[in-house]
């Protein structure tokens, strides 16, 4: 069957950090964050980031480039006659557990949005912004109807194709999102209170290294902003061709998709504190944190109104990434349509949707794993087990399966300095990492 190509490096470029900015760098990163303590959570994702994460994303790509194939396929091409393949259905399993709730968080996003266009967020509601935000979310259809309509979106975008639809809309609004948050950040850093925010982002408590959840919350984060092991970036590069060089794009991808959380700590936590929010206020967060932002800033009712809106255009340009995953797996196993096959994967999701946005209404007793609500455990077992496992499995295909020189020639590393740096990384240190990380979360270890 015939697949496509990207037109470009920076069609590709444009399309892999459309993936990784997302509601990751902005909600994800700032309430788990919040729920970790800060400083010391801070620390511990950067240095993932930079020590597994960018190493692990130039594999990831690779896998996808030289296999062109999907999450499943590449295995099967790569690692023939081997059970390798197995551990691809983690990518096809973390897409939908992320896509359900990603399609609830950036349909709330899209209320916001609205709320901005109407003038009603201009002002405080009677209740406050925290208590709108709850009534709104704890509802039983309102929420779902955006969550449909944001998944409607995504589904437009992948069955019109890979290459059509997210290159240009990221071409404008990744930039517009940058500058919007820089602008923020320091209208942020101005408020009454602030230092208490950048206190808490930058200056680590150490105590809270003893807790073992820390390092795989971290690990987690890292790996969901990165879009890495679930196979959407290896998808992605499946579609490059062979002479597009990677390293500098896995690098660039890693720093900006890393700024733009950072970015993201500095509007938020300055404003927690100077509004005395509760930090440790979970995926609410930045919804009851933003508006109150934008009422105290000069012309914010505006701001408010293109923030949401790049937020959105950020959050398509990744969620068009998760549903690539099964999208291209299926339509190669079962021949189908890219339409159908889209359409299906995406209503499968918004059902599994509705259960995570009743999980904050009438569903809200429910807790499948520790105190967990619907969304906070599908999260829990994507992000933090899933995405670190498909990693692992590629870090160990390319560390152990290939011959040292087809590791470096995937990578475009085979004449670099830093080739034998990478090959340690991926042949040891990740791996060992993220197994201690495990292991020292389950209790075995220290
Ligand atoms: N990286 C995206 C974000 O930060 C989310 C994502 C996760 C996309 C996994 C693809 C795969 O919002
Ligand atoms: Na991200």
């Amino acid at each position: 069957m015939h697949r496509e190509k990207w037109g470009t490096k920076l069609g590709f470029m444009l399309a892999a950090m459309g993936s990784a900015v997302g509601l990751g760098n902005i909600w994800r990163f700032s309430f788990v964050a919040g729920n970790n303590g800060g400083g010391a959570f801070l620390l511990l994702y950067l240095l993932f980031v930079l020590i597994i994460g960018i190493p692990l994303l130039l594999t990831e790509v690779s896998i996808g480039r030289k296999a062109e194939s999907d999450v499943v396929g590449s295995f099967q091409k790569l690692a023939k006659g081997t059970p390798w393949y197995l551990t691809g259905f983690f990518g096809i399993i973390s897409a939908f557990l992320i896509l359900s709730f990603y399609a609830v968080v950036a349909g709330w996003a899209i209320f916001y949005f609205w709320n901005y266009i109407n003038g009603s967020f201009f002002t405080q509601p009677a209740v406050g912004y925290e208590g709108a935000f709850g009534q709104f979310i704890s509802h039983t259809w309102h929420p779902i109807a955006w969550t449909a309509l944001f998944m409607i979106l995504t589904i437009i975008i992948v069955l019109s194709g890979v290459k059509k639809g997210i290159e240009a809309a990221n071409k404008i609004f990744m930039p517009l999102l940058a500058l919007i948050l820089i602008a923020l950040a320091i209208f942020s850093l101005s408020l009454d209170g602030a230092s208490e925010g950048v206190k808490f982002l930058f200056q680590p408590n150490w105590s809270a290294l003893s807790e073992p959840s820390i390092y795989i919350a971290a690990l987690g984060q890292a790996f969901f902003s990165l879009s890495l092991g679930m196979g959407a970036m290896l998808t992605y590069g499946s579609y490059l061709r062979k002479e597009n060089k990677l390293p500098s794009a896995a690098l660039g991808i890693g720093l900006m998709d890393t700024f733009f959380a950072v970015i993201s700590g500095l509007v938020i936590f300055p404003a927690v504190f100077a509004f005395g929010i509760d930090p440790s206020s979970g995926p609410p967060l930045v919804f009851i944190t933003l508006p109150s932002i934008f009422e105290q800033m000069p012309f914010g009712g505006i701001v408010g109104l293109v923030f949401f809106f790049a937020l959105i255009l950020a959050s398509l340009s990744s969620s068009v990434s998760i549903l690539e995953v099964p999208t291209a797996y299926f339509m190669r196993v079962f021949g189908w349509t890219r339409f159908s096959t889209s359409v299906l994967m995406g209503s499968i999701m918004f059902v599994m949707g509705i259960a995570v946005s009743l999980g904050f209404g009438i569903w809200s007793g429910i807790t499948p794993i520790g105190e967990r609500n619907i969304l906070d455990s599908m999260d829990y077992i994507a992000s933090n087990i899933l995405l670190p496992l498909g990693g692992l499995s590629m870090a160990l295909l390319v560390g152990w399966y290939f011959k040292k020189s087809e590791a470096l020639e995937s990578a475009d590393l085979s004449s670099s300095s830093i080739g034998g740096f990478w090959y340690f990384i991926v042949k040891w240190m990740a791996p060992v990492l993220i197994v201690l990380i495990f292991l020292n979360k389950i209790g075995i270890i220290f």
